[in-house]
This record gives C-alpha cells, structure tokens and sequence, in this order.
C-alpha cells in the first residue's frame, strides 16, 4: 500500500489505472477506522481492481462549538487497518492543499439536506458535499462507497452525483453494529460505560418502531410517541435530537411507515452525538 499525499500523484495514479483499463474504487473516510469503515473497503474491492481510501478530518462539516478538535485520530493503526484490507493507495490530502486560504467555491444542496441533520447542524452538509466533490475530482474514482450509517449524507450526495453530473457510481453499505447492536461509530470511543450502555437504547428504539409497522401500527406520529417514551423511560441520560420518519431518496417526513421507509434517530448523550437509523423491510 502506498500513501498519497498530494492530489498531483493521487490524479496521476487514477489516469494510469484508467489507461490500463481498471476500475478505480474510493472509500471516502475521516480516518479512525472500525469495522464499518472495513465493510466499505470490501465492497469497494469486490467492484473496483484499484482501490483508494482516503482520511482526512473535514474541517468545514463541523460546526462552530462541534467535535473538530477533539475527533479521534491514528493514522498509523489506520495504515495497518487499511493494508490488511488490500487497500492499494491511502489518500491523506493536507488541509492546506484541500483548501485554499481564499476559497470560494462551495457545494449546496438545499432540499435532501434541510432537515434531520442539516437542521440541526447549519453548513454541515455543504463542508460534505464540497469535500466529496473535491475528493472525487482530486481520486477520480469510478465507484465510491458510503455508509448507510450517515443514511442522510449518502442521499445527499447522490443528489449532487446527479444534479452534478459526477461520472461515478455511488454505493451504499449497510450499517455494521457492534455484537450488542451499536451502530459502529468513530464517536463510540467518547462514551463512558454507562453512556455506552444507554445508547443501546437508540437501536432498540429503532427495533421498536420495526416490531410496531409488523403489529400494523405504522402512523409515523404514533411510531415516534413511542420511541420517545421507550428512551425516556429507559435512557434518561439520552436526549434525542430528532426521530424522522421520512421517504429515503426525498428525505421527506412521511405520514405512514412501511416498506422502504427510513427510519431515523439522533440523539446527544453527555458530550457525544449519536445517530442510527433502519429502512424499514417488506411488512
Ligand atoms: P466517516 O464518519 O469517517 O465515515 C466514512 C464512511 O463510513 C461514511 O460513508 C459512513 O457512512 C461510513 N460508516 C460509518 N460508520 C459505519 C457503520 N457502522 N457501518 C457502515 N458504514 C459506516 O462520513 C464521513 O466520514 C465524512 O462525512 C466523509 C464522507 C468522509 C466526508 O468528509
């Protein structure tokens, strides 16, 4: 494996793969990699012959008083996680090169990205969307895989892939969860014992809202009662953010659940915010 450091060798390695007729696959990250990050690669691999992965902590999708500084980092367990999992070239741009001191040229989506998180994090899916344009510009990838973990940002960058003409296909990996059901997440390593232990409680309310859609219980409204009493009976540490029952391309709040509907939670507990979601199965 081999780490890249500027756009210049990361643009000329894709253009050689391409030449050579290869498909180049990118898995976009902010580095302190777990399982979920892994399941990506192996996605990524089993449709692409070359494959990227890139870490860089995204300054400009945190907000002011956000977990910039604080975000955990290891860039040498990520090398050793990266090159176990057949990653050909690590990317890891410097925020210098990444953006300009006078940058001012921005990505804008305005309707996938205005509620759930965008509600509640102002300008975050614009530092998205404009780091995974310039990534895309930067690896030149043919495929890129993300995480339905972040079910929001993967809709939301599907829109600009379309509304931008990209020419890359985007895939979606399903969420991998720890053995007791947490959405893996580079966050989980701020949660104390008991913080770790309620946040469980995300999971099951998501569960929760499943078994009642199956009981035929499908009203979003009577759905997201119940999720906020489980957790408020449950968890009183967790303050939810918002629970979203919403179509999964629109991201528009639905009045039913059912088949193929997204089921969204965030939530914040102690310092540390949280989310999980499911997309509901045939009922
Ligand atoms: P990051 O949080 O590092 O996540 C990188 C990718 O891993 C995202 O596509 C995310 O959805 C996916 N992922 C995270 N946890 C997962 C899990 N438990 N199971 C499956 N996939 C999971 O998301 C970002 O970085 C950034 O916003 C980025 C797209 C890199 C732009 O800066």
């Amino acid at each position: 494996m081999q780490l890249i450091t500027t756009q210049s060798a990361m643009q000329s390695i894709s253009r050689d793969s391409h030449n050579a007729g290869l498909r180049v696959g990118f898995v976009p990250t902010m580095g302190f990699l777990h399982e979920g990050h892994l399941s990506l690669i192996g996605l990524a691999r089993e449709q692409a012959d070359v494959i990227v992965v890139s870490i860089f902590v995204n300054p400009t999708q945190f907000g002011p008083n956000e977990d910039l500084d604080r975000y955990p980092r290891d860039l040498e367990r990520d090398k050793v996680l990266c090159e176990s999992c057949g990653v050909d070239y690590l990317f890891f741009p410097a925020v210098d090169d990444v953006y300009p001191a006078d940058s001012s040229v921005f990505v804008d989506e305005n309707k996938v990205s205005s509620g759930l998180c965008g509600a509640g994090r102002p300008g975050h899916f614009r530092g998205v969307l404009t780091v995974v344009a310039k990534l895309f510009n930067m690896v030149l990838p043919d495929i890129a895989v993300f995480g339905q973990k972040d079910a929001q940002q993967a809709a939301v960058i599907k829109r600009m892939v379309r509304d931008l003409n990209f020419p890359v296909e985007i895939v979606v990996g399903p969420i991998v969860r720890e053995d007791d059901g947490l959405a893996m997440s580079s966050r989980n390593t701020f949660l104390s014992a008991d913080e770790r232990a309620q946040a469980l409680w995300l999971n099951k309310a998501l569960q929760l809202a499943e078994s009642m859609v199956k009981d035929g219980n499908s009203e979003s409204l009577a759905i997201e009662f119940a999720m906020l009493n489980l957790l408020d009976k449950k968890a009183h540490d967790i303050k939810p953010e918002y629970i979203a029952i919403v179509d999964a391309t629109s991201m528009k709040p639905v009045n039913m659940a059912g088949e193929g509907i997204l089921i969204a939670i965030a939530a914040r507990i102690g310092k540390t915010r949280l989310i999980d979601n499911m997309i509901m199965g045939e009922v």
